[in-house]
């Protein structure tokens, strides 16, 4: 049932991002990557609360959604993907993991434990739970239980401080199929560096206790080269990339060329008409402006691009700019 065990190696994967990581922007990504490069994406985190709330379902539930034509790109590539949820209620984990594997079309489960967030925290929710190993243990078994759907985890070296060796181990012994490790703690949210010494720690750690686990890395991945090598350095299953996607939306291309103002603009265009065919009224088409930062980059002039980008109101406007600018010939 697990595609984990069988599945090839280094398991290169696009991070879960709010925001960031919804079904059009994995399309458009998948689109322009390698399967051989990207093996597997990830949902928004979804609130198990939400979910299992008559009224919170309505809010959250988009954060699942799949649209056919990703679903379908993405069974013809063969990249898994897997729906992120968080919580602190090990019951409402159950029930949100049955709803999910009845209702969806998803390759797994995996459990926030690394959102370093102060409103979230405050509850006790995803980072928190570094501080709380029982009910985070209770949490991954409830959602072990609830289906057959494979079980994974995210979460950080630490709260306050380092403690990878504790807290690593105490996942382990619920023998998740997966861990995918931040090296930060929650303390440093984004600051500093992530130290990959410690992710690497989690390997003599697994071969122990659970030889089946397979240990993903995570932070500050800048491209593929620098991924694999750290893989390959600290003999881990694979890597997580997050935030060097937005420096480099072809981070998982086959090849490594220069990508000139045109061809940006044209993704940027693409990106535009699947959010709006997709999202209509339901999402604010200033969620774009996100990535309008980081396609409007790295070309002689973008900073002027970006400006009047930023302003666009709607679709029709950003067509108008592009077609002003010859983008569509
Ligand atoms: C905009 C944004 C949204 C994020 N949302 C999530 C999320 O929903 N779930 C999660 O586990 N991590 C989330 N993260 C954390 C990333 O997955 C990743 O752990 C972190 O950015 C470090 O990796 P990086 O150095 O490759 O960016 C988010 C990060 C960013 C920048």
């Amino acid at each position: 049932m697990s595609f984990w065990q069988d599945y090839k190696r280094p398991i290169m994967a696009l991070a879960p991002m709010e925001e960031v990581t919804d079904t059009v922007f994995r399309e458009l990504i998948m689109g322009i990557s390698s399967p051989e490069n990207l093996n597997l994406l990830y949902t928004e985190f979804v609130s198990t609360d939400g979910l299992c709330h008559d009224q919170g379902r309505e809010r959250v539930i988009h954060r699942l959604q799949c649209t056919d034509s990703e679903t379908t790109m993405r069974k013809d590539l063969n990249i898994p993907l897997l729906a992120q949820i968080w919580g602190t209620n090990p019951e409402n984990y159950y029930k949100a993991v049955q709803m999910i594997d009845q209702e969806f079309n998803f390759d797994g489960i995996d459990i926030n434990m690394g959102c370093p967030v102060g409103k979230i925290i405050k509850k006790g929710a995803c980072s928190g739970l570094i501080r709380n190993p029982s009910l985070a243990k209770e949490i991954v078994q409830a959602c072990q239980e609830a289906s057959n759907l494979p079980v994974s985890v995210k979460t950080r070296i630490g709260f306050n401080e380092v403690v990878t060796e504790s807290w690593i181990s105490e996942l382990l012994s619920c023998k998740p199929e997966a861990i995918g490790i931040h090296g930060r703690i929650q303390a440093q949210q984004s600051n500093g560096l992530a130290d990959w010494n410690e992710i690497g720690k989690a390997v003599a750690l697994r071969d122990e206790i659970s030889p089946k686990t397979r240990i993903l890395g995570n932070g500050d991945v800048e491209s593929m080269e620098d991924g694999l090598e750290r893989v390959a350095k600290h003999n881990l299953d694979g890597a997580l990339i997050a935030r060097g996607i937005f420096h480099d939306p072809w981070l998982f291309a086959k090849e490594h060329v220069h990508r000139d103002a045109k061809e940006r603009m044209r993704l940027l265009w693409k990106h535009s008409q699947m959010f709006t065919d997709t999202w209509g009224d339901r999402k604010n088409f200033f969620v774009l402006r996100r990535f309008y930062k980081i396609y409007a980059a790295g070309f002689v002039g973008a900073v002027k691009t970006r400006v009047k980008l930023l302003e666009m109101p709607d679709l029709a406007s950003v067509e108008a700019f592009l077609k002003e600018h010859d983008v569509f010939e």
